[in-house]
């Protein structure tokens, strides 16, 4: 098993970013902890940073070729409003988990839609940091009940 981890933009500035909101923890601190996750359930985790939509789609669209098994994508601010990565997500074969560090439902009111999540097998959002571990056990949970 083969997990793409794709973050959004913005969220480089992790651990200085909105602290209240997002939290100490950087990004390099939460790939660490996904790869040692990773390492505990025997499968390879890949992470990678993208500040443009047009990167995020050329993403989406590598992962459907190079034996990525599941994606977690966290789109930052594009999750409200790109129908480009919304339907990039459903050009692949490859099932996704969209992530928040927080909950976007109690939050501003543009944050609580999300385009992209349709697109999505499920959402997990506003743990933290630690959503990306929760959503990493959850999609091995899927890919192992749902091979093809
Ligand atoms: C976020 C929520 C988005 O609304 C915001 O634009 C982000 C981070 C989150 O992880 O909580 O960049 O996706």
């Amino acid at each position: 098993m083969r997990i793409a981890v794709l973050h959004g933009p913005n969220l480089n500035a992790l651990g200085t970013r909105e602290p209240e909101v997002y939290g100490r923890t950087t990004l390099a601190e939460i790939d660490d902890a996904l790869e040692r996750e990773g390492a505990a359930l025997g499968i390879q985790v890949t992470s990678e940073q993208h500040q443009g939509e047009g990167e995020l789609v050329s993403a989406i669209h590598r992962a459907a070729g190079d034996g990525t098994t599941g994606i977690l994508i966290n789109p930052g601010a594009y999750t409200h409003y790109s129908y480009a990565i919304a339907d990039a997500l459903r050009c692949i074969a490859v099932p996704a988990v969209e992530i928040h560090l927080s909950n976007i439902h109690a939050r501003e009111e543009f944050r609580r839609h999300s385009v992209t999540a349709a697109s999505c097998v499920g959402v997990v959002a506003g743990f933290g940091s630690d959503s990306y571990t929760v959503a990493l056990r959850a999609l091995v949970t899927y890919l192992s009940r749902n091979r093809r």
